[in-house]
Protein backbone atom coordinates (compact mmCIF):
# COMPACT_ATOMS: atom_id res chain seq x y z
CA UNK A 1 0.00 0.00 0.00
CA UNK A 2 1.44 3.37 -1.05
CA UNK A 3 1.04 7.09 0.42
CA UNK A 4 2.11 10.44 -0.48
CA UNK A 5 3.65 12.58 1.64
CA UNK A 6 5.90 15.94 1.06
CA UNK A 7 5.72 14.98 -2.84
CA UNK A 8 7.27 11.85 -2.22
CA UNK A 9 5.43 8.34 -2.54
CA UNK A 10 6.16 5.28 -0.27
CA UNK A 11 5.15 2.49 0.62
CA UNK A 12 3.52 0.37 3.44
CA UNK A 13 4.48 -3.32 3.61
CA UNK A 14 1.15 -4.72 4.09
CA UNK A 15 3.34 -8.33 5.28
CA UNK A 16 4.68 -6.59 8.55
CA UNK A 17 2.16 -4.52 9.97
CA UNK A 18 1.87 -4.65 13.63
CA UNK A 19 -0.11 -7.24 15.21
CA UNK A 20 -1.25 -4.72 17.97
CA UNK A 21 -1.39 -0.78 17.92
CA UNK A 22 -1.87 1.18 21.09
CA UNK A 23 -2.99 4.98 20.62
CA UNK A 24 -3.02 7.58 23.52
CA UNK A 25 -5.71 9.40 21.71
CA UNK A 26 -4.68 12.79 23.43
CA UNK A 27 -5.14 16.59 22.57
CA UNK A 28 -9.31 16.89 22.28
CA UNK A 29 -9.16 19.63 24.78
CA UNK A 30 -6.84 21.66 22.78
CA UNK A 31 -8.79 20.87 19.24
CA UNK A 32 -11.87 22.71 20.84
CA UNK A 33 -9.97 25.75 22.67
CA UNK A 34 -8.42 26.69 19.28
CA UNK A 35 -11.99 26.82 17.67
CA UNK A 36 -13.39 28.10 20.79
CA UNK A 37 -15.67 25.27 21.42
CA UNK A 38 -16.48 23.69 24.63
CA UNK A 39 -13.95 21.15 25.06
CA UNK A 40 -16.99 18.59 25.38
CA UNK A 41 -16.83 19.55 21.79
CA UNK A 42 -13.31 18.56 20.94
CA UNK A 43 -14.41 14.64 22.83
CA UNK A 44 -17.33 14.48 20.10
CA UNK A 45 -14.93 15.04 17.84
CA UNK A 46 -12.32 12.34 19.05
CA UNK A 47 -15.02 10.08 19.31
CA UNK A 48 -15.66 10.95 15.26
CA UNK A 49 -11.93 10.32 14.54
CA UNK A 50 -11.10 7.05 16.61
CA UNK A 51 -14.40 5.86 14.40
CA UNK A 52 -12.20 5.99 10.95
CA UNK A 53 -9.06 5.00 12.53
CA UNK A 54 -11.16 2.05 13.33
CA UNK A 55 -12.14 1.10 9.85
CA UNK A 56 -9.02 1.80 9.10
CA UNK A 57 -6.94 -0.64 11.31
CA UNK A 58 -9.92 -3.24 10.10
CA UNK A 59 -8.65 -2.82 6.79
CA UNK A 60 -4.88 -2.53 6.91
CA UNK A 61 -5.71 -5.72 8.93
CA UNK A 62 -4.38 -4.90 12.12
CA UNK A 63 -5.87 -7.64 14.91
CA UNK A 64 -5.84 -5.54 18.39
CA UNK A 65 -6.39 -2.05 18.56
CA UNK A 66 -5.84 -0.57 22.04
CA UNK A 67 -7.08 3.13 22.83
CA UNK A 68 -6.78 5.24 26.01
CA UNK A 69 -10.08 6.77 26.28
CA UNK A 70 -10.29 7.46 30.14
CA UNK A 71 -7.77 7.08 32.73
CA UNK A 72 -7.80 6.19 36.48
CA UNK A 73 -6.67 9.99 36.79
CA UNK A 74 -9.20 11.93 34.72
CA UNK A 75 -11.67 11.49 37.25
CA UNK A 76 -9.65 14.92 38.74
CA UNK A 77 -11.29 17.12 35.47
CA UNK A 78 -14.63 19.30 35.98
CA UNK A 79 -17.91 16.94 36.78
CA UNK A 80 -19.34 18.66 33.87
CA UNK A 81 -16.55 16.81 31.72
CA UNK A 82 -16.24 14.03 32.86
CA UNK A 83 -19.83 13.62 32.53
CA UNK A 84 -19.87 14.83 28.96
CA UNK A 85 -17.22 12.26 28.25
CA UNK A 86 -19.70 9.55 29.68
CA UNK A 87 -22.31 10.40 27.47
CA UNK A 88 -20.16 10.24 24.57
CA UNK A 89 -19.08 6.48 25.70
CA UNK A 90 -22.85 5.38 25.86
CA UNK A 91 -23.56 6.78 22.55
CA UNK A 92 -20.39 5.20 21.57
CA UNK A 93 -21.77 1.68 22.85
CA UNK A 94 -25.07 2.43 21.86
CA UNK A 95 -25.17 3.46 18.08
CA UNK A 96 -21.59 3.84 16.83
CA UNK A 97 -20.14 0.12 17.94
CA UNK A 98 -23.38 -1.34 16.64
CA UNK A 99 -22.28 -0.03 12.83
CA UNK A 100 -19.33 -1.92 13.37
CA UNK A 101 -21.31 -5.09 13.44
CA UNK A 102 -21.23 -5.89 10.10
CA UNK A 103 -17.41 -5.39 10.10
CA UNK A 104 -16.45 -8.36 12.48
CA UNK A 105 -14.97 -6.24 14.89
CA UNK A 106 -15.05 -7.54 18.68
CA UNK A 107 -15.25 -5.12 21.29
CA UNK A 108 -13.25 -5.50 24.96
CA UNK A 109 -12.62 -2.98 27.81
CA UNK A 110 -10.03 -2.55 29.80
CA UNK A 111 -9.57 -1.07 33.06
CA UNK A 112 -11.52 -1.14 36.19
CA UNK A 113 -15.42 -0.99 35.24
CA UNK A 114 -16.83 -1.08 38.73
CA UNK A 115 -16.75 2.58 38.73
CA UNK A 116 -18.10 3.25 36.11
CA UNK A 117 -22.18 3.96 36.11
CA UNK A 118 -24.33 0.73 36.22
CA UNK A 119 -25.87 1.36 32.54
CA UNK A 120 -22.66 1.53 31.37
CA UNK A 121 -21.42 -1.34 32.94
CA UNK A 122 -24.14 -3.15 31.69
CA UNK A 123 -23.89 -1.79 27.63
CA UNK A 124 -19.84 -2.65 27.88
CA UNK A 125 -21.26 -6.25 28.46
CA UNK A 126 -24.03 -6.37 26.03
CA UNK A 127 -21.43 -5.36 23.59
CA UNK A 128 -18.64 -7.61 24.60
CA UNK A 129 -21.11 -10.70 24.73
CA UNK A 130 -22.47 -9.69 21.24
CA UNK A 131 -19.06 -9.64 19.00
CA UNK A 132 -16.92 -12.31 21.18
CA UNK A 133 -17.00 -14.07 18.27
CA UNK A 134 -16.10 -12.01 16.10
CA UNK A 135 -12.19 -12.64 14.47
CA UNK A 136 -11.66 -9.11 12.93
CA UNK A 137 -9.92 -6.58 14.80
CA UNK A 138 -10.32 -6.53 18.63
CA UNK A 139 -10.87 -3.36 19.52
CA UNK A 140 -10.11 -2.77 23.10
CA UNK A 141 -10.82 0.26 24.96
CA UNK A 142 -9.19 1.72 28.22
CA UNK A 143 -11.39 3.16 30.61
CA UNK A 144 -10.84 4.43 33.99
CA UNK A 145 -7.64 2.37 33.03
CA UNK A 146 -4.39 2.75 34.84
CA UNK A 147 -1.12 0.67 34.56
CA UNK A 148 -0.48 0.77 38.13
CA UNK A 149 -4.18 0.23 39.24
CA UNK A 150 -3.91 -2.79 36.55
CA UNK A 151 -0.91 -3.85 38.39
CA UNK A 152 -2.41 -3.72 41.85
CA UNK A 153 -5.42 -5.69 41.01
CA UNK A 154 -3.52 -8.14 39.24
CA UNK A 155 -1.44 -8.85 42.16
CA UNK A 156 -4.80 -8.70 44.36
CA UNK A 157 -6.03 -11.71 42.32
CA UNK A 158 -2.72 -13.51 42.28
CA UNK A 159 -2.46 -13.15 46.23
CA UNK A 160 -6.36 -14.13 46.35
CA UNK A 161 -4.63 -17.11 44.47
CA UNK A 162 -1.71 -17.80 47.08
CA UNK A 163 -4.20 -17.72 49.92
CA UNK A 164 -6.45 -20.12 48.86
CA UNK A 165 -3.69 -22.18 47.65
CA UNK A 166 -4.82 -21.70 43.58
CA UNK A 167 -0.80 -20.75 43.25
CA UNK A 168 2.46 -21.41 44.28
CA UNK A 169 5.13 -18.21 45.38
CA UNK A 170 7.49 -19.76 43.49
CA UNK A 171 5.47 -20.78 40.23
CA UNK A 172 5.28 -16.98 39.94
CA UNK A 173 6.54 -15.95 36.59
CA UNK A 174 6.31 -13.28 33.77
CA UNK A 175 3.58 -15.02 32.28
CA UNK A 176 1.71 -15.84 35.35
CA UNK A 177 2.13 -11.91 36.29
CA UNK A 178 0.73 -11.08 32.06
CA UNK A 179 -2.06 -13.81 32.77
CA UNK A 180 -3.37 -11.60 35.80
CA UNK A 181 -3.79 -8.50 33.70
CA UNK A 182 -6.60 -7.09 31.81
CA UNK A 183 -4.48 -7.54 28.86
CA UNK A 184 -4.08 -11.59 29.64
CA UNK A 185 -3.80 -13.48 25.81
CA UNK A 186 -2.97 -10.34 24.10
CA UNK A 187 -0.10 -10.29 22.53
CA UNK A 188 1.85 -6.74 23.94
CA UNK A 189 1.88 -3.82 21.65
CA UNK A 190 4.16 -3.43 19.01
CA UNK A 191 3.27 0.45 18.57
CA UNK A 192 2.20 2.55 20.62
CA UNK A 193 0.99 6.54 19.06
CA UNK A 194 0.52 9.40 21.22
CA UNK A 195 -1.14 12.54 19.42
CA UNK A 196 -0.85 16.31 20.68
CA UNK A 197 2.48 16.80 20.99
CA UNK A 198 3.18 15.18 24.47
CA UNK A 199 5.83 12.87 24.80
CA UNK A 200 4.54 10.45 28.08
CA UNK A 201 3.02 7.43 29.04
CA UNK A 202 0.77 8.78 31.57
CA UNK A 203 -0.05 5.40 33.19
CA UNK A 204 -0.64 3.71 29.90
CA UNK A 205 0.12 -0.06 29.54
CA UNK A 206 3.07 0.30 31.67
CA UNK A 207 3.50 -3.79 31.82
CA UNK A 208 2.89 -3.93 28.07
CA UNK A 209 5.07 -1.45 26.30
CA UNK A 210 8.46 -2.90 27.59
CA UNK A 211 9.61 -3.50 24.10
CA UNK A 212 7.16 -1.50 22.32
CA UNK A 213 7.67 1.23 19.52
CA UNK A 214 7.04 4.65 20.38
CA UNK A 215 5.69 7.39 17.75
CA UNK A 216 5.05 10.84 18.86
CA UNK A 217 2.94 13.16 16.31
CA UNK A 218 2.14 16.75 16.90
CA UNK A 219 -1.57 16.51 15.07
CA UNK A 220 -4.21 16.75 17.40
CA UNK A 221 -6.60 13.88 18.13
CA UNK A 222 -9.26 14.87 16.04
CA UNK A 223 -7.26 15.86 13.45
CA UNK A 224 -5.67 12.79 13.37
CA UNK A 225 -6.51 11.09 9.85
CA UNK A 226 -5.69 7.65 8.27
CA UNK A 227 -2.77 8.40 6.45
CA UNK A 228 -1.56 9.74 9.74
CA UNK A 229 -1.66 6.39 10.59
CA UNK A 230 0.12 5.00 7.55
CA UNK A 231 3.00 7.34 8.23
CA UNK A 232 3.34 6.00 11.73
CA UNK A 233 3.25 2.44 10.57
CA UNK A 234 5.99 3.29 7.83
CA UNK A 235 8.17 4.73 10.61
CA UNK A 236 7.69 1.57 12.71
CA UNK A 237 8.49 -0.55 9.80
CA UNK A 238 11.68 1.30 9.37
CA UNK A 239 12.94 1.01 12.69
CA UNK A 240 15.48 -1.73 13.62
CA UNK A 241 13.94 -3.56 17.01
CA UNK A 242 16.84 -5.02 18.79
CA UNK A 243 14.99 -6.31 22.41
CA UNK A 244 18.23 -6.37 23.95
CA UNK A 245 20.45 -8.55 21.52
CA UNK A 246 22.61 -7.42 18.85
C1 LIG B 1 -7.75 13.36 25.48
O1 LIG B 1 -7.86 14.72 25.24
C2 LIG B 1 -9.06 12.76 25.95
C3 LIG B 1 -9.10 12.41 27.37
C4 LIG B 1 -8.10 12.46 28.20
C5 LIG B 1 -10.38 11.96 27.90
P1 LIG B 1 -7.67 15.79 26.40
O2 LIG B 1 -9.00 16.09 26.97
O3 LIG B 1 -6.64 15.35 27.36
O4 LIG B 1 -7.17 17.03 25.57
P2 LIG B 1 -6.07 18.09 25.99
O5 LIG B 1 -4.84 17.33 26.36
O6 LIG B 1 -6.64 18.86 27.15
O7 LIG B 1 -5.88 18.94 24.78
C1 LIG C 1 -3.96 10.51 28.78
O1 LIG C 1 -4.18 11.84 28.48
C2 LIG C 1 -5.28 9.84 28.98
C3 LIG C 1 -6.12 9.69 27.79
C4 LIG C 1 -5.79 10.02 26.58
C5 LIG C 1 -7.40 9.10 28.03
P1 LIG C 1 -4.17 12.99 29.58
O2 LIG C 1 -4.40 14.26 28.86
O3 LIG C 1 -5.11 12.64 30.68
O4 LIG C 1 -2.69 12.89 30.15
P2 LIG C 1 -1.76 14.00 30.80
O5 LIG C 1 -2.54 14.64 31.90
O6 LIG C 1 -1.43 14.97 29.72
O7 LIG C 1 -0.56 13.24 31.26
MG1 LIG D 1 -4.63 15.60 27.45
Amino acid sequence: MFFQKDNKTFEINMDNIPQHIAIIMDGNGRWAKKRALPRKAGHKAGAETLEKIIGHCSKLGVKHLTVYAFSTENWKRSQEEVDAIMDLLRQYLNVYFKRFLKDNIRLRVIGDRSRLAQDIQESIMENENRTKDKDGLCVHIALNYGGRDELCRAVKKAAKDVETGNLKAEEITEDVIASYLDTADVPDPELVIRTSGEERISNFLLWQVAYSEFYFTDALWPDFTDKMLEEAIYDYQNRERRFGGR
